[in-house]
């Protein structure tokens, strides 16, 4: 087994799990130093191209913002999404997983799902493919965002999704914004661990979208908080970049070249 994942599975019930969303080197870089597991999410879609929804992302977009991430990510177990349509048979699934980790050099992939996707988890796995899964809101293919676990039905299937997950051989699950005690049964009942957006300090990790957690993508979603505002910092930059130049202040002969 890679050695991170067994890291990450050591982690349960021991020290919590962290994970961060990256799209790109520079900030991969930076996450790298402090997260467990670093997700190039299909969030890109509407976090970086404004779609409406990730339905629009295609497999060739993922594995470019992934080869990019790559570079950036060297400690922490990097897992890519694999996005809608490119998992919805077993031949497919495994064709394209096996072009993500190829091109990308991913250690994992992550697909949303529950029983419907358990024979595709299964040929991946079978095929030494990593599988990470995605109960609760599923942004590929639900109608509406609200939470999850409201209803009881609601939540014995979640938690018979996760079962099922656990046993077809995924090392973790996402559980998004599912309801607080549903999230806490669900951790309990499976082994591996759980990560939570929007799904209560119960989960054995957390994620969250990294232009979320640093505001600029101006999220106003009732789960995410804002732990800085980079977009001041750009900002103030720019700003000054602007003024100097203007004012003839900025390039000084020291950023110059001269005989
Ligand atoms: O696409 C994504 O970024 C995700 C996380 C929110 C878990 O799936």
């Amino acid at each position: 087994m890679n050695i991170k994942i067994k890291k990450i599975l050591n982690k349960k019930n021991k020290s919590k799990i962290i994970c961060l969303t990256a799209y790109s080197k520079n900030v991969a870089s930076i996450l790298d130093k402090h997260c467990d597991l670093v997700l190039v999410g299909d969030s890109l879609g509407s976090v970086l191209y404004n779609f409406k929804s990730t339905r629009q992302v295609t497999l060739q977009t993922m594995i470019n913002h992934s080869k990019s991430v790559r570079v950036g990510v060297k400690k922490s177990l990097l897992v890519v999404d694999m996005p809608y349509n490119t998992y919805n048979s077993n031949s497919l699934v495994l064709k394209n997983a096996k072009k993500i980790i190829k091109e990308t050099k991913c250690d994992a992939v992550k697909l949303e799902g529950g029983k419907k996707i358990i024979p595709i988890v299964k040929k991946l796995v079978q095929n030494k493919i990593p599988v990470m899964g995605h109960v609760g809101i599923l942004p590929q293919t639900d109608k509406k965002f609200t939470f999850k676990g409201k209803k009881q039905q609601e939540s014995d299937k979640i938690l018979n999704d996760t079962k099922l997950l656990e046993n077809a051989g995924a090392f973790s699950i996402v559980l998004e914004c599912v309801e607080t005690k549903l999230s806490k049964k669900i951790s309990n009942h499976i082994k591996i661990p759980t990560i939570g957006i929007g799904s209560s300090v119960n989960c054995d990790g957390q994620v969250l979208v990294i232009d979320d957690l640093t505001g600029l993508s101006q999220s106003k979603l009732k789960f995410v908080k804002k732990f800085v505002d980079i977009t001041k910092l750009i900002e103030n930059g720019v700003k000054k970049f602007k003024s100097e130049v203007l004012k003839k202040q900025f390039p000084k002969a020291k950023h110059s070249f001269s005989k």
